[in-house]
């Protein structure tokens, strides 16, 4: 038997939420409508056409969840606050609505669970939408209000804070692909967005640091492997430069060299990347952050189809035709690998993920001398509990977890600095466009009853957490 591996006793083991999947409480203690509230009024946007109005009602189980956190032993616990919540309609403090996240706050000091807390996971309020969302300059800067005003209520106990969760998601998934709020399909309105939404990262960050230049500050950005179909067809290996430009450098360059890399502007020139940015902005952007915060779920391999070839329609949850990704080529489209999937059609091979924390390193933190942590890693599985309610996940999401947990162990071993591993999700929530059909929680939630049961994955993450080492799965 060999010795199973040990992370470092400083590494934090954690899970992650966001507001809008778990909460409910949509009506609540003032708070208004987000983009998502609204998305999910209109008929056919989401798969079971549900909503968040009720989701897994953590606003009125909230102690109980943080109880179920500790007995699960995680360091940390990374949540997000709702804008809608926090400052209804993009406008001032709404005190009843920070409450809650005070709270929370207080209940997971108690049980020494560190908080880290995400700014902005998706949930804009309407009202903001209402005049241009992401495409208006102006709601860069009602965000840096927004971090100001929770920075004064939650600063003084919150040590980590992350601006933005994927701003791919809400830029290109939101304003082109049509599948996530606002659910638009306009190319130059997407390219509008990232810009505007690095602004709003690049503003937040100065608005936390004025506040207390002490907290560690970051932003999460998600990332996927660009391989080339073939690595010696070069339409492939351009396929593989578009998408990598497209998800991973179009952020992190303006965020770590303050500049849009040549090619992306060039590939995305129709759409008017960069048109919207204005002298001092990359300066703002490129302000320097503590923490990078990783959220990744696959890689994948691309070619470029040829002029004769048709281009594949995917569809989203919903069932609508989706753009091909948005990488200034609609002839860029992704090969199957024949590798295992997901619930979610996504593929499985957890080698990318040692590969992509090394590249990151190489390229962006390790010049800038900042670590990373995993801010999201998980899966989707079609579970099916027993009797009780509990399930077995052992050879699925647990899998998932450990072949992941193994690669970013393979990663420290390479000399990357990385501080920490936050699984999706603690409990199973409302997965967007997807409704509540897939499945992420290692604790299950029953959404008639609105019973939590540790997952088999949850059971085998706790020792990890409590062990700081990659614990069998079979001794669970
Ligand atoms: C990420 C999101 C998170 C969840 C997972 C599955 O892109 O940040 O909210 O939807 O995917």
């Amino acid at each position: 038997m060999t010795n199973p591996l040990t992370f470092p006793s400083n590494f934090a083991f954690g899970a992650a939420t966001a507001a809008f999947q778990i909460e409910g409480a949509a009506k609540e203690d003032g708070r208004r409508p987000s983009i998502w509230d609204h998305m999910c009024t209109e008929p056919g946007r989401i798969l079971d056409g549900s909503d968040g109005s009720v989701a897994c009602d953590h606003y009125h189980r909230m102690p109980a969840d943080v109880d179920l956190m500790a007995s699960l032993n995680l360091d940390t616990y990374r949540f997000s606050t709702s804008w809608a919540r926090v400052c209804p309609d993009g406008g001032p403090l709404n005190t009843a609505g920070a409450d809650f996240y005070s709270r929370l706050v207080d209940h997971l000091l108690e049980k020494n669970i560190r908080p880290w807390l995400t700014l902005y996971h998706w949930d804009l309020p309407q009202a903001l939408e209402e005049k241009g969302g992401w495409t208006n300059r102006d709601t860069a800067y009602r965000f840096a209000d927004y971090a100001s005003t929770l920075a004064e209520v939650l600063g003084d106990r919150v040590p980590i804070w992350t601006t933005l969760n994927e701003p791919w998601c809400s830029s290109f998934l939101s304003y082109a692909a049509g599948e996530h709020a606002p659910g638009l399909q306009d190319p130059s309105a997407a390219v509008d967005a990232v810009h505007h939404l690095l602004l709003a990262h690049g503003l937040g960050i100065q608005a936390l640091r004025d506040y207390d230049s002490n907290l560690t500050l970051g932003i999460t950005t998600n990332h996927t492997v660009a391989h080339p179909a073939d690595p010696d067809n070069p339409r492939d290996v351009d396929a593989a430069r578009r998408i990598d430009g497209a998800f991973n450098r179009i952020f992190l360059d303006p965020i770590f060299k303050g500049e849009y890399p040549a090619d992306v502007l060039e590939d995305m020139s129709s759409a008017g990347l960069g048109e919207v940015c204005r002298a001092g902005d990359l300066e703002i952007i490129s302000s320097p952050i503590d923490v990078l915060g990783i959220n990744f779920y696959n890689g994948g391999a691309f070619t470029t189809l040829a002029e004769d070839e048709p281009i594949p329609q995917p569809t989203n949850a919903a069932g609508l035709a989706l753009s091909t990704p948005f990488v200034g080529s609609e002839r860029v489209v992704g090969v199957d690998r024949h590798l295992p999937h997901t619930h979610m059609g996504w593929e499985v091979d957890a080698k990318d993920l040692r590969i992509l924390l090394n590249r990151l390193q190489r390229d962006y933190t390790g010049p800038a001398g900042i670590p990373m942590v995993i801010t999201e890693n998980g899966a989707a599985y079609d579970d099916k509990p027993d009797q009780e309610g509990f399930v077995d996940d052992t050879d699925t999401r647990a899998t998932y977890i450990r072949d992941h947990l193994k690669a970013v162990h393979a990663a420290l071993e390479d000399g990357v600095d990385i501080r920490g591993y936050l699984v999706w999700s603690l409990l199973d929530n409302f997965e967007w466009a997807w409704g509540y059909t897939r499945r992420f929680g290692i604790v299950r939630v029953d959404y008639e009853t609105l019973t939590r049961t540790p997952k088999a994955s949850a059971l085998w993450y706790a020792q990890v957490a409590r062990t700081h080492q990659l614990v069998p799965l079979e001794d669970t």
